[in-house]
């Protein structure tokens, strides 16, 4: 990925409004708007100041399925780009996704736009040196821009060798990941024992454990906040778009047009969320993901109508 990097007094002007309801990045900065050449909501990377598009892809679920449409996924990550997104977080337990990806970014002479995440995810120190020794071979890449340990499975040794990667210039940010609540206090531990530069955890509208200790935690050590299983497995979608309900009128005034979006600005709502990554197989739903970085975000007050609307339900 080509990475604009920002002055420390641009990092601390947009740190600091982001402190507020959210911010979009043109909005007023400048250079930082020119940097970026688009209207999207991006936040920083605390470590670095880098700034990424706040919404981005998952390839989790059916997205790893190599018996399925591969013209399909690649149009999926051809929208997220087109739509100025760059983010993709993948996994090599996700099936085939990290072949399925690296053909994609390979095809679409794409490496450069995305901001490549992965995991190493497996017992035992040098059987993760292996899995990502096969991971570059099948993302088709020399370095990731985040490699992350999987669900906290052996977390000292792999973080011990994602370190290494990085001195290697192999990898540039480093990371674990969760999606259990009952994981939280361990997330937490690794954040206040570790230098690490992102933690990876579970939020949306069903699932706000993290609101708790996770999310201050990465607010006091910097780290940088990614959100996983933003519509909650698709489980979201049964009660609302799948019940026939209206979107809510008073949520049109934020920009919300979409249940995807009503879920996701709820969460961008949230000013210690870097970015979240909505799995999906379909360009439309990029299309209407990314969507979700325009327009302004839900306030305090709003955000908490939002809860009390799904917990209504
Ligand atoms: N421990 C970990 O590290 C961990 C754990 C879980 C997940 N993850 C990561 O987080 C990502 C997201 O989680 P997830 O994929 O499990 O669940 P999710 O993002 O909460 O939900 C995915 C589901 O939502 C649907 N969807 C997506 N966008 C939509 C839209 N705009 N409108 C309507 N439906 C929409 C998708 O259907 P279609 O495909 O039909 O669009 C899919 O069924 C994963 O893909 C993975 O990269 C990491």
């Amino acid at each position: 990925m080509n990475h604009e990097k920002m002055t420390r007094k641009e990092f601390l002007k947009l740190t600091g409004a982001a402190a507020g309801a959210g911010v979009i990045a043109s909005s007023g900065l400048g250079s930082i708007a020119n940097a970026q050449s688009s209207d999207l909501l991006h936040r920083p990377i605390h470590s670095t100041g880098e700034m990424i598009p706040a919404v981005g892809l998952g390839t989790a679920l059916e997205f790893g399925d190599l018996s399925g449409d591969f013209s399909k996924r690649k149009g999926a990550i051809e929208a997220l780009f087109r739509e100025g997104g760059s983010v993709i977080d993948t996994s090599p337990t996700y099936s085939d996704a990290e072949q399925i990806v690296g053909r994609a970014l390979d095809e679409l002479g794409a490496r450069d736009k995305c901001f490549l995440a992965t995991k190493t995810s497996i017992r035992g120190k040098q059987a993760g040196i292996d899995q990502n020794t096969q991971s570059f071979k099948d993302l088709r890449t020399n370095s990731f821009d985040l490699l992350q340990v999987h669900n906290l499975r052996n977390t000292d040794a792999h973080l011990d060798t994602i370190n290494g990667l990085r001195e290697e210039g192999k990898v540039r940010y480093v990371g674990i990941t969760h999606f259990r609540e009952s994981q939280n206090d361990d997330a937490v531990k690794v954040i206040e024992n570790n230098k690490i530069d992102f933690i990876q955890c579970q939020y949306n509208l069903l699932d706000r454990s993290v609101e708790e200790r996770v999310l201050p935690a990465a607010r006091e050590h910097g780290v940088a906040v990614m959100i996983n299983v933003p519509f909650a497995r698709g489980g979201l979608f049964g009660p609302t778009a799948g019940a026939g309900l209206e979107i809510p009128e008073w949520s049109k005034d934020f920009g919300v047009d979409t249940w995807g979006k009503f879920f996701l600005k709820f969460i961008l709502g949230h000013p210690d969320i870097t970015v979240i990554i909505p799995g999906t197989i379909n360009d439309y739903h990029v299309v209407d993901n990314v969507g979700a970085l325009r327009g302004r975000l839900p306030t305090q007050t709003e955000r908490q109508r939002m809860v009390q609307f799904i917990e209504d339900l």
